[in-house]
């Protein structure tokens, strides 16, 4: 079964790799260990039907900026993450989309979801529900509240992906 390439994409410390290991191994890590890049693979039962995903899990660090290009080319669908307590790095969501779009030649029905974490962090929380709804409905794109530590949301996230990239 040929794997599907999923990129996950995001500012540094929102918690990329919190997603993508919990959906990988269902834990939590709680340590912050800045990524360089990693990748894993798993196969998912989505609708009675197997799926094999590769899914690279990125840095969010500045210095590794121009990776972004080669990560955007060699993945077929996108998670694009951004944490509910930092509004700040919803931008760089924004901006990571519109990168998509360039780099994917103006192919609007590429295969990505929009993610905002840390929801179990309410008293830190700085994007309200409505203006991430706002914007990813303008956007035209799937949007998710999780939370890696409690486990919230974390399955439908690559589920929605992989339905979108077997429609393909
Ligand atoms: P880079 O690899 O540097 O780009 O960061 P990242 O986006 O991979 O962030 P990472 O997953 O390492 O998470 C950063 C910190 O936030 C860690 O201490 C995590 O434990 C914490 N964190 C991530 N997700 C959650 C969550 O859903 N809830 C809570 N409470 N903490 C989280
Ligand atoms: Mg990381």
């Amino acid at each position: 079964m040929r794997p599907f390439n999923v990129v996950v994409l995001g500012a540094g410390g929102v918690g990329k790799s919190a997603l993508t290991v919990r959906f990988i191994k269902d834990i939590f890590v709680d340590t912050y260990d800045p990524t360089i890049e990693e990748a894993y693979r798993r196969t998912v039962n989505v609708d009675g039907q197997l799926s094999s995903l590769e899914v690279l899990d990125t840095a969010g660090a500045d210095q590794f900026t121009s990776l972004i290009e080669l990560y955007i080319k060699s993945g077929l669908g996108f998670v694009l993450v951004f944490s509910l307590t930092q509004e700040a790095s919803l931008k760089e969501v924004d901006y990571l989309r519109q990168q998509i779009y360039r780099i994917k030649d103006g192919d609007t029905s590429v295969p990505i979801v929009v993610v905002g974490t840390k929801a179990d962090l309410s008293n830190e929380r700085e994007v309200h529900a409505t203006t991430i709804k706002t914007l990813a409905s303008r956007w035209g794109l799937a949007f998710y509240e999780t939370s890696a530590k409690r486990n919230w949301h974390v399955t439908d996230v690559f589920e929605d992906l992989v339905r979108q990239m077997r429609s393909r």
